[in-house]
């Protein structure tokens, strides 16, 4: 069959980063990221003003944009897994203009941990890797010295991209309930048992 196509929803801090990442290489299909692709684009001028203005105050970058960085990334990938879209109901009618879906993984956390998960996340600039100050830095000196934190994993931009998850995203998650690949992982397990779980679903799904 042809490689599968992957929607991964969840809140912010969920891990869909972490276990997209799995995905691509496991199954050799694209991570389609709306926040990796925005955040490389942070000063691109567009007629709403450039992407750094929302994202650092945890808002939603304008449909238009992100509707056109989805279809052009969709158009050239042969399976992917998608993450960080749709993020409010216009942007899921937009999305079931252009493509299918196999799979549907929500990624299920309780607030607390997110918020814990966030505010610790420090990232390195050159690899792009993860890391969390109480429970995963990295050995080497040198890494760990050049650490950074994102510009929207302070405490007070995370509880306004929690509001706005809430208010915008939680509709889109109820509205793929009823999608016939919709799985619910348990997102707050290890990140390994986060992917054991992913891995039997998809399997299951696109075999
Ligand atoms: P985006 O980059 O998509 O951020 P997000 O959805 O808020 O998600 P994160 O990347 O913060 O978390 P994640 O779920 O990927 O978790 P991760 O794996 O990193 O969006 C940023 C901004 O861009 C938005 O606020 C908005 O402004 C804009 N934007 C993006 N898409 C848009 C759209 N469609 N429309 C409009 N605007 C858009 O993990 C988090 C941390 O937890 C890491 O430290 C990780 O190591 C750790 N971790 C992961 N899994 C586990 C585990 N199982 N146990 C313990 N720790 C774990």
């Amino acid at each position: 069959m042809a490689q599968p196509q992957i929607l991964i929803v969840g809140a912010p801090g969920a891990g869909k980063g972490t276990q997209s990442s799995n995905l691509a290489e496991e199954y050799g299909i694209e991570h389609v990221t709306t926040g990796d692709a925005l955040r490389a684009n942070k000063d691109v001028e567009t007629e709403h003003g450039t992407p750094r203005e929302y994202m650092e105050d945890g808002e939603l970058v304008p449909d238009e944009v992100v509707n056109e960085i989805v279809q052009e990334a969709l158009e050239s990938a042969d399976g992917y897994v998608l993450d960080g879209y749709p993020r409010n109901e216009s942007q899921v009618e937009y999305l079931e203009g252009i493509t299918e879906l196999d799979v549907v993984l929500y990624l299920d956390v309780p607030e607390e941990e997110l918020v814990n998960r966030l505010t610790g996340r420090r990232v390195d600039p050159e690899t792009g890797e993860n890391y969390h100050t109480e429970y995963d830095m990295p050995a080497d000196e040198e890494v760990r010295d050049r650490l950074v934190q994102r510009d929207d994993d302070t405490e007070d931009t995370v509880k306004e991209r929690l509001r706005v998850f809430e208010e915008n995203t939680e509709p889109v998650i109820e509205h793929y309930e009823d999608h016939a690949g919709f799985v619910r992982i348990d997102g707050e397990q290890s990140p390994d048992e986060v992917w054991s779980e992913i891995k039997g679903a998809v399997d299951e799904r696109v075999e």
